[in-house]
């Protein structure tokens, strides 16, 4: 079995000000410093990517974008292209979050789009998928994982699936302080995993890292991360304090 390196990424989301982005980019990057075992992204608001940037600045930790435009550019009032996000400072971009799905109705089909178009671009994407609590009470996540994933990759070279991540991140386990059982974690990864193999071979099936995210604090990390398909973290709500960042970086590098 191939060993994937573990990653974690902090998904500020609609969070911070001027002021405490930098701080928290300055306190993460000091705390993670410039050699770990683990690959550390932050995602900050837009507005705030290039002085997160400055303050990361020599530290192991890179920077993510919440979001990225499907078209490179043009009329496309508020969006952000991966060219913009490149110039930045990204390597990563999110794509497809539950935030995004389920409030600002984005469809599998812009997924897609979104995917591509970053891909093609040159950033790595954070793919997002998971079921709702209503899927997970009719025992429907299996079905959810299978359509969201592979819409989501349909027509991906094998090149650019060494620049996806995938995040499994059950809907009600979000912002909710309710996460997922490592072993519901390692079931879903799983499942996840042998799609991907069927599909698209060993080769992408063994490399795609597959983080969890929904809730995750340090204490819950270890459990999480000893399972054999958990390759990591997406975190949102623990990510704003830089000492529970570093903390789940430090359990994901066991
Ligand atoms: P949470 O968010 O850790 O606050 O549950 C995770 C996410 O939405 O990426």
């Amino acid at each position: 079995m191939p060993t994937r390196k573990k990653f974690v990424a902090g998904n500020w989301k609609m969070n911070t000000t001027l002021a405490e982005a930098k701080a928290l980019g300055a306190a993460v990057a000091k705390g993670v410093g410039t050699d770990t075992n683990v690959t550390v992204a932050v995602c900050p608001p837009f507005p705030w990517l290039v002085p997160v940037g400055e303050a990361i600045k020599g530290s192991a930790v890179a920077l993510g974008a919440q979001d990225v435009h499907y078209e490179k550019k043009g009329a496309f009032t508020g969006e952000v292209s991966p060219a913009m996000l490149l110039e930045a400072g990204c390597k990563y971009a999110i794509v497809g979050h539950s935030e995004r799905r389920h409030i600002l109705g984005e469809s599998e089909t812009a997924i897609n789009h979104k995917v591509h178009t970053a891909l093609e671009e040159g950033l790595s994407v954070i793919l997002c998928m998971g079921e709702t609590l209503a899927e997970r009470e009719r025992n429907l996540q299996e079905r959810v994982f299978q359509r969201q994933v592979f819409a989501a990759c349909a027509g991906l070279t094998d090149e650019q699936f060494q620049r996806l991540v995938i995040a499994y991140e059950p809907v009600w386990a979000i912002g909710t302080g309710k996460v997922a059982t490592p072993e519901q974690a390692q079931e879903a990864h799983a499942f996840v995993r042998t799609k991907l193999r069927q599909l698209y071979g060993d080769k992408i099936a063994d490399t795609t890292p597959i983080l969890y995210g929904g809730s995750v604090t340090p204490e819950t990390t270890a459990g999480l991360m000893s399972k054999p398909d958990v390759d990591g973290a997406l975190v949102g709500g623990a990510s704003l304090k830089a000492d529970s960042f570093v903390a789940i970086v430090k359990a994901a590098g066991g």
